[in-house]
């Protein structure tokens, strides 16, 4: 497509997010996500460089932002172009998006869906054009990742998580029996859910308390609600919560680590010390850790998953074996599991290597 072509088109598709390195003439953006341009894929007969069509839920998010980042850094090691949107946390947004980059002629989807319930309609539209697709992030049911031959799923196992961050405040409970204030061997704490319906809100929600219970220690709720992944929405709620039982509070426990840096402005403006925790260890919660000012929380490795969305998407794209050439492996969804990693103090470092 020509520049000025390609020109129209985008005037005509306000919606659409940021596209990066797509085709050889129409680059915009200041990004360029071009993979080096040496020779074509064996399976790619034509010699035209594969180009991936992905979606991002939406760009404000703080984890996926770095995921974002390490997919567009991946591709720079591989012969693709890639074509990236922000769907803004709009699924209706995010399905014109891919009618858009279908046209341009993809040669498969990499979806970070904003309602895993919109997976059937994602597939249809791949089925149709008989194009490969790669959820990751937000996982599609089961029964839907089944219905189609040509769909993968990258992403993690949620439970970990909050098994994982149950682990590291039942070790600090134990180690610092100043922080049951009250004592009276409970741990009353406050829980930041992320979005209501996502696995891993729900799943982090519930193994992190359970683990408490599996090590003997009661907890009490003291107040719980969804700050929808968000450090503003957190802090909102958080401010609530303090205003009204600031003291009893001993324990915040966030789903992500967005929340949690909300959830410490909030109680660092009402000049309280509590513990909290958060999920995804993105370098600024790093920071904090390392200023003891956040507790703990466990890596969600978006350089992994970026690396794994990539490498797999290329292999189906080029009729391979979807894990050629990687270490991963596919479990009976269909979908590569990246490990959590529990981090405190003590193992910053291995959280900042996936930065560098
Ligand atoms: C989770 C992550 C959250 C948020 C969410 C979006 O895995 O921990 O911070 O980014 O994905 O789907
Ligand atoms: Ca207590």
């Amino acid at each position: 497509m020509k520049k000025r072509s390609l020109a129209l088109f985008l005037v005509a598709t306000l919606s659409m997010g940021t596209l990066i390195g797509c085709g050889d003439s129409d680059k915009s953006g200041d990004s360029n996500a071009s993979g080096s341009s040496s020779e074509s894929t064996e399976n790619n007969k034509k010699g035209d460089k594969i180009k991936i069509g992905a979606t991002i839920y939406k760009y404000d998010d703080n984890f996926m932002s770095y995921l974002r980042r390490g997919i567009e850094k991946a591709v720079k090691s591989k012969d693709v172009d890639l074509i990236i949107n922000d769907s803004q946390n709009d699924q209706a947004k995010q399905l014109e998006q891919i009618d858009t980059m279908i046209a341009k002629g993809v040669n498969v989807l990499a979806i970070n869906l904003v309602d895993p319930k919109a997976a059937p309609s994602v597939i249809e539209k791949a089925k149709q054009n008989d194009l490969p697709v790669v959820f990751f992030n937000k996982e599609p049911d089961e029964n839907v990742m089944k219905s189609y031959d040509k769909v993968w799923y990258v992403g993690t196992d949620s439970k970990e998580s909050g098994v994982i961050q149950g682990k590291l405040m039942i070790d600090d409970w134990k180690a610092n029996p100043e922080w049951d204030k009250n004592g009276d061997g409970k741990v009353q704490y406050v829980m930041l859910k992320g979005e209501p319906g996502h696995p891993d809100a729900e799943a982090r929600t519930q193994y992190s308390v359970e683990e408490f219970k599996n090590a003997g220690i009661d907890t009490e709720e003291l107040a719980i609600d969804t700050g929808m992944w968000d450090a503003a929405k957190a802090t909102e709620k958080m401010d609530a919560w303090v205003s009204k039982s600031g003291e009893a509070i001993e324990l915040v426990i966030c789903n992500n680590d967005g929340m949690a840096l909300g959830a410490l402005s909030s109680i660092e403006k009402a000049g309280y010390n509590i513990p909290i925790y958060g999920v995804d260890a993105i370098p600024e919660v790093l920071e904090k850790i390392k200023a003891d000012k956040i507790a703990g929380s466990v890596l969600n490795d978006s350089k992994g998953q970026a690396e794994a969305v990539v490498n797999l998407a290329v292999n189906v794209a080029n009729g391979k074996d979807p894990l050629e050439g990687t270490e991963s492996k596919l479990d009976d969804k269909k979908a590569v599991r990246v490990p959590y990693v529990g981090i405190n103090k003590a193992n910053v470092n291995i959280a900042e290597e996936t930065y560098k």
